[in-house]
């Protein structure tokens, strides 16, 4: 029963992983600075890196790898994409509104990772639990990362821009 869930969860977070690989240049395109750009392109890669380590987690299991469809990420990359066209590009309330869209999905991504390294150790299974972990250590350094852009420069100049 477990094993079984734990399978579906895999299916649904590869989905995700495979969605955002296309969602990531979109969200870069779309930014105004150049440090937020450079932030997407970054966890693009990071992102290829977490699909590989799923396909191992996979094999680990014994199955095959399979995507399906996860509809909340689907709903987080359609707000992202909303966000590109509620805002005026090269402005700073731009780049905001995509950190904002962007944690969105880092933080299902964290959710996610996180119970599945949880119940690999209680199925008995630290090899895969410790590459879920792996990528889990990426999204929240993705996570921070956004974080950091966002208070350093963005938010102060998105409130300037109102005045
Ligand atoms: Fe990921
Ligand atoms: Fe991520």
């Amino acid at each position: 029963m477990l094993e079984c869930f734990f399978i579906d969860e895999l299916k649904d977070i590869y989905w995700a992983e495979k969605h955002l690989t296309k969602a990531l240049p979109k969200l870069k395109k779309a930014s105004t600075s150049e440090e937020l750009a450079n932030a997407f392109e970054d966890h693009l890669q990071v992102t290829h890196g977490h699909i590989t380590r799923l396909e191992e987690v996979f094999e680990l299991m014994g199955q095959k790898a399979q995507a399906k469809k996860c509809d909340a990420m689907e709903g987080i990359v359609k707000e992202g994409e909303s966000v590109i066209e509620d805002t005026e590009e090269g402005t700073a309330t731009r780049d905001a509104a995509l950190i904002f869209a962007a944690q969105k999905a880092e933080h299902y991504e964290i959710a996610t990772y996180g119970t599945l390294a949880q119940l690999a150790n209680n199925m008995g299974r630290p090899d895969v639990a410790k590459l879920l972990h792996e990528t889990l250590d990426e999204e929240k350094d993705a996570d921070v990362s956004l974080t950091k852009i966002a208070v350093s420069q963005i938010n102060a100049m998105a409130e300037q821009e109102v005045e």
